[in-house]
């Protein structure tokens, strides 16, 4: 076996651009497996920082190949710009695989993104407007457009037709706005992203994963969003499009489930979330506003602020449930530091009862109060700490909780955002 899954276990955000780039420097391979540029996954390295939103956080090893599976959607406008900006700061992306199963995203997905939020107000999740659900939407209702078929301008510009005109009828008609789409232009502007990409571009991705499994290889699977941000098992309807969890890398990928070796979640010491939706350890104001401010909590796609709060067990031992989580990396704890007193979530109260298991019904959930345990700070810096000997005992027993939570064992805790600061158990 040798596959490692890499997931959110909160609401996105938790740091796995980080931790996929440590695990990096071993593993022959990295992919990403789901999702689109809604993922904003910063990597630091030393002075510089790199928000990934389609590459995989592997692309700084020149010898770990990178691949965007078949289950990404993709920009490829945002994936030329990402390119270009890797190359102009010496990295090369020759390392780069893209599947041309992937679908692509094209303007009109952006603007349904874009309509839908704003006509259906009731219903707004605060999507981060990239066109991420209307792509999907297409590719489960079989209309959508994959890399593959701009290998065949006839059959590209047939798709294209019939898309084009579908979606400025919705658009003009139901959603009452102004659109005119025009195909030359279109199928030319695209056409001129697949020329620039196309050396990179592989037929059947799976193949070469599974090659490498077959040959041993060491194998990283990068989750994008997080668990709770799954259309299946998140805060439904305030989700994404895609399958963030550890099984959705099968499918985004293409392998079986018996050659996961580890699921490693990725668990923010407090819990953040943007966009609409539930939050049950939310904090308005106060302790919530120091997190925002110490955690720099601000959306590394598209900078809104992000909702902070304590950290909630009831969500982690969700994660690990629907996971199956082996390992749980914990990352920003150094942002506690200052901390007197810290609360975690272990239960909500529901109905005068005391329940311990996620209601993903989010009329149940929203009633939920978290039931809190007030645990001492540590009040001193943890960034530069590297062996976890030298953790201050307040926090050796905060990270405890956290495992006792998941019932998983915690492998890394890191420290600060650079490469450098984290700490190997
Ligand atoms: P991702 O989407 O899960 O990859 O996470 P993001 O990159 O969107 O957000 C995580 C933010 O926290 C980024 O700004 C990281 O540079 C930063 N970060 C990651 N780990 C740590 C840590 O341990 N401590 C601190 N202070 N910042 C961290
Ligand atoms: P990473 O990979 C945090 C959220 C959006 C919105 C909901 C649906 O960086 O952790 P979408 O555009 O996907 O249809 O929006 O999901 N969202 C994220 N929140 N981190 C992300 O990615 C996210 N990707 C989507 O804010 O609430
Ligand atoms: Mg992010």
């Amino acid at each position: 076996m040798t596959v490692t899954v890499i997931v959110g276990t909160q609401w996105g955000d938790e740091g796995k651009g980080k931790i996929t780039d440590l695990l990096a420097r071993d593993m022959d391979m990295v992919v990403r497996y789901q999702g689109g540029n809604n993922a904003g996954h910063t990597v630091v390295i030393k002075d510089k920082t790199f928000k990934l939103h389609l590459t995989p956080s592997g692309i700084f090893y020149s010898n770990v190949l990178c691949v965007i599976g078949n289950g990404v959607v993709i920009d490829p406008r945002v994936l030329l710009e990402e390119i270009q900006t890797l190359q102009s700061s010496g990295y090369s992306v020759n390392n780069l695989r893209i599947s041309s199963q992937a679908h692509v995203i094209f303007p009109y997905h952006r603007d349904l993104d874009s309509a839908q939020e704003q006509k259906h107000e009731a219903g707004r999740i605060g999507t981060t407007s990239r066109g991420i659900g209307p792509c999907y939407v297409d590719k489960f209702n079989r209309r959508g457009i994959r890399i593959w078929d701009f290998s065949n301008e006839k059959v590209l510009r047939q798709k294209l037709e019939w898309n084009l005109k579908e979606k400025s009828f919705i658009l003009n008609n139901f959603y009452e706005m102004k659109v005119e789409y025009n195909l030359e232009e279109i199928l030319n502007e695209y056409l001129g992203y697949y020329h620039a990409v196309r050396n990179l571009v592989v037929e059947e991705s799976s193949t070469l994963i599974n090659e490498a499994i077959s040959k041993n290889k060491k194998i990283l699977m990068e989750g994008a969003q997080g668990t709770m941000l799954d259309v299946d098992h998140g805060t439904y309807p305030y989700v994404t499009s895609s399958s963030p969890v550890a099984g959705g890398a099968c499918i985004g990928a293409g392998f079986g489930p018996q050659e996961v070796d580890e699921v490693i979640g990725v668990v923010k010491a407090y819990v953040t979330r943007v966009g609409g939706g539930p939050f049950p350890t939310e904090i308005e104001g106060g302790v919530g506003d120091t997190l925002r401010e110490k955690g720099g909590e601000y959306g590394a796609t598209t900078g809104r602020p992000r909702r902070c709060g304590w950290f909630d067990g009831v969500v982690l031992r969700h994660a690990s449930k629907v996971n199956g989580l082996t390992q749980l990396a914990i990352t920003k704890i150094d942002v506690l530091d200052s901390f007197e007193k810290i609360d975690i979530c272990t239960a909500y109260e529901y109905d005068g009862k005391i329940i311990k298991d996620f209601p993903t019904d989010i009329s149940r959930l929203e009633k939920c109060k978290p039931v809190y345990e007030e645990m001492p700070g540590w009040r001193e810096s943890l960034s530069k700490i590297t062996d976890y000997q030298h953790l201050p005992v307040n926090a050796k027993k905060y990270i405890d909780k956290l495992a006792e939570l998941s019932e998983a064992k915690v492998s890394l805790i890191s420290v600060g955002a650079e490469r450098g600061q984290i700490i190997k158990l």
